[in-house]
């Protein structure tokens, strides 16, 4: 492989720590989160600090950063009403999805920003993205603060009541790639496609 080079964290500063995490854990998928505040006006933005990390209950995770205590709003909508969506990015919607990323006033809705159609929930008061393929509503399980100021993360729990697919994506419950073409995030401005995949069969033992 060559030389490589070793950092050891305690020598680089929050830039580059950022950097060399979100360079190499790639790509990421993106949690575009829906929220409503008290008065129930709608809030979006994406989240690339996003994963699944259980299925029984279905549970998913985003982290929004803390500087210097300012939350975001998808943060504090979350943990006052105890719910947030998570839409799907695919290329049809990315430019909207960046578009919602714009830090506006809390309370300016992402939604009509980024040219976008709120869409009710069923089970909870969060909304959805009308354009995303898929959607998932969440309850929030718990929240949990990550490192020390001036720059902290919170890691919002959610765990999925119910899941909304576009049919065109279905098959039964197994989901088309080409039809759902979800994209990841890169570092920066970067993004990646789902479009060149293999397969892997897994190995078994006699
Ligand atoms: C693709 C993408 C991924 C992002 N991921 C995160 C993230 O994981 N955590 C975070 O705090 N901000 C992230 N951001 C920035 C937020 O979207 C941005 O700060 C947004 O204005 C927050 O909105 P809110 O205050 O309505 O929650 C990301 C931005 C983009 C474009």
């Amino acid at each position: 492989m060559g030389p490589r080079t070793s950092f050891a964290t305690a020598d680089l500063d929050q830039v580059d720590r950022y950097k060399l995490l979100t360079g190499l854990v790639v790509p990421r998928p993106i949690g575009w989160i829906g929220t409503a505040d008290p008065d129930g006006r709608p809030n979006l933005a994406p989240y690339s600090f996003f994963q699944a990390v259980a299925s029984n209950p279905p549970t998913v995770l985003f982290s929004a950063g803390v500087f210097n205590g300012h939350e975001k709003d998808s943060l504090v909508n979350a943990r006052t009403s105890g719910e947030f969506t998570c839409n799907l990015v695919d290329g049809a919607t990315a430019k909207a999805m960046n578009a919602s990323s714009a830090e506006l006033d809390r309370g300016e809705s992402e939604f009509d920003f980024a040219g976008l159609t709120p869409d009710s929930s069923i089970d909870i008061a969060a909304p959805r993205v009308a354009e995303a393929k898929a959607s998932l509503e969440c309850r929030v399980t718990q929240i949990i603060g990550i490192g020390e100021p001036p720059t902290t993360n919170a890691v919002v729990f959610g765990e999925v009541v119910r899941f909304h697919v576009a049919d065109a994506v279905l098959d039964g419950t197994r989901i088309d790639f080409d039809a759902l073409d979800a994209i990841g995030r890169l570092a920066g401005d970067g993004y990646a496609t789902t479009r060149d995949r293999f397969d892997l069969r897994r190995p078994t033992v006699d």
